[in-house]
């Protein structure tokens, strides 16, 4: 028999991550998490917890503090103290500190893969293998840069007072990548988790004491919008660091336009997933299944619009369509899982409307003929062909494991194509022919180019958008800027200065 012939045959078993420690953790805290203020645990001023649940099974996982404007008011200030100390220790000094908690990260990083797993509904293949090496990379890249901001920085100096608002698709990754480059840099910080998944932001702020941080260099404020617009509108914080939807980063920018407050953002995307004739077509589905089926979809620079050339677009969709029928949807903890639950009730009902839409519109949709779980919060993976640009479902993000694709004909039509949208996060380019790549690449307007591969990252790297996906970059030296200013504007003020209007000049008419 030959191999491939066995596969065929043999059956599918669950197995399942043991839960217990990632249980025992939460058990021996009650399962009730407070406020991270100074280095110590505090109940909110107002009294008020909200759940945080499985969305794989609706169950309950932890009752949460929520923060409101007093208890920022107190991580700001627990900051504003701490900063002088920590902003003047030796950079070797503070790399010392992003060491540590990157070793700690990885000692417990099968805590860490379980809890995210749990709270967020990703597969733990993806959070074991994918999520949390990058996390502890992270910390380990930005130690080292620490060690050499006066030298490769030299003339720069720290932001100060940092206010980081993050999202639930990759909650503990999305953390490393505020808090690593803004502590390396001499910054203090308070950071603002997603309210459907802070239970590793919890996890991690026990870290920062176990590695012996000095009190309010961290903090973590738990909380839903308004939390985090409290801690946008305080006048105590310098900068303000955003990843999440285009929407609330239009109203952070529009919250700190005036206040002197330096600002990034980095925000949603309808990347393309570009696939000329002479590609490997199967490497091209697997790449299919990288870009628009990791995370569910959930991903800001998912290749959510595939464009594929015209003469193999059939035979790309048929492949395709039989690598989606053996994808597997289920029980996040499942280590033979491909695709785990949505984050949450609202998000499914956002994916399930936006489907609507296309289907209302005409739009040829594909689906796989099993059924996903019935009681979590699951959506299948999903195909939409002949889709055309004026489509809601090919401009709107979905944020979810819903693929559209089109067809070009020419490499301009397909940079033409490509670019028709308001994003500019990323885009994938597949080709034998790599001067065919590298001649489309610089003409899509994205911040990340990759070709022949998707969805790869990397400290060294840095990551984020152009038009309503963002601006500033996240990793790398290019990232480091966002979390210092030239010492040389010390001898300017912080605030703008409102210039009074020149009187016109009598006599002359305007
Ligand atoms: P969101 O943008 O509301 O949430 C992101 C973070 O911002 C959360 O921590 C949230 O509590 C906080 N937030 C919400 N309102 C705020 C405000 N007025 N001021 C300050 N902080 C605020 O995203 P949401 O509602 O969870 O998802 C909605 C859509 O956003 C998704 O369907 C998806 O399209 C997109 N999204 C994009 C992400 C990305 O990585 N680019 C991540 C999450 C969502
Ligand atoms: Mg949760």
């Amino acid at each position: 028999m030959k191999i491939k012939d066995l596969f065929e045959t043999m059956e599918y078993g669950p197995a399942p991550e043991n839960r217990d420690a990632a249980d025992q953790w939460l058990d021996a805290r009650q399962r009730e998490f407070q406020l991270f203020i100074n280095g110590e645990w505090a109940p909110p001023v107002s009294g008020k917890y909200f759940d945080t649940i499985n969305p794989a099974n609706k169950e309950f996982l932890a009752r949460i503090a929520e923060g409101g404007p007093d208890d920022v008011g107190r991580a700001v200030a627990a900051a504003r103290q701490a900063l002088p100390h920590w902003a003047a220790l030796s950079g070797h000094a503070r790399a010392r500190y992003l060491y540590a908690l990157a070793r700690q990260i990885q000692k417990h990083s099968r805590l860490f893969a379980v809890l995210e797993s749990l709270d967020n509904g990703k597969p733990i293949r993806e959070t074991r293998d994918i999520d949390i090496p990058l996390v502890a990379r992270h910390f380990y890249h930005h130690a080292g840069w620490a060690q050499l901001r006066d030298t490769e920085l030299a003339g720069y100096r720290e932001v100060g007072v940092v206010g980081q608002i993050i999202p639930w698709n990759f909650p503990l990754l999305m953390l490393a990548w505020k808090i690593a480059p803004a502590l390396a840099m001499g910054n203090t910080v308070v950071l603002k988790p997603a309210e459907y998944t802070p239970l590793t932001a919890l996890l991690f702020a026990e870290i920062c004491r176990s590695a012996g941080l000095p009190p309010g260099v961290v903090n973590v404020v738990t909380g839903a919008g308004e939390t985090g617009a409290a801690l946008t509108k305080h006048e105590g914080v310098d900068k303000i660091a955003f990843t999440g939807s285009t929407e609330v980063g239009r109203i952070i920018r529009k919250a700190t336009a005036g206040s002197g407050k330096k600002l990034s953002l980095e925000l949603g995307g309808k990347s393309p997933f570009i696939v000329f004739e002479d590609s490997d077509l199967d490497s091209v589905v697997e790449g299919v299944v990288d870009a628009i089926w990791f995370n569910q979809g959930q991903v800001c620079c998912a290749g959510s619009r595939l464009l594929a050339q015209e003469s193999v677009a059939e035979k790309l969709y048929a492949k395709i369509r039989a690598r989606m029928e053996k994808l597997r949807v289920g029980d996040p903890l499942d280590k033979s899982i491909d695709i785990g639950a949505i984050v949450a009730p609202v998000q499914l009902h956002t994916i399930e409307e936006l489907v609507r839409k296309g289907v209302d519109e005409g739009v040829r949709l594909w689906q796989p003929s099993w059924a996903c779980p019935a009681e979590g919060y699951f959506y299948p993976p999903t195909l939409f062909t002949e889709v055309s640009p004026a489509h809601v479902i090919a401009q709107e993000e979905i944020f979810g494991p819903v693929l559209v694709a089109m067809t070009f004909r020419t490499p301009a039509e397909a940079v033409q194509l490509a670019n028709n949208t308001r994003y500019g996060l990323a885009a994938s380019i597949w080709t034998d022919n790599i001067n065919l790549a590298l001649d489309i690449a610089p003409q899509v307007k994205a911040g990340t180019v990759w070709i022949n591969c998707t969805n790869v990252f990397d400290a060294a790297s840095g990551f984020g958008g152009y038009r309503e996906s963002g601006f500033g970059r996240e990793g790398g030296k290019e990232g480091l800027y966002e979390y210092v200013k030239q010492t040389e504007e010390d001898a300017f003020p912080d605030k703008p200065v409102v210039l009074k209007k020149a009187k016109p000049k009598a006599g002359k008419a305007g």
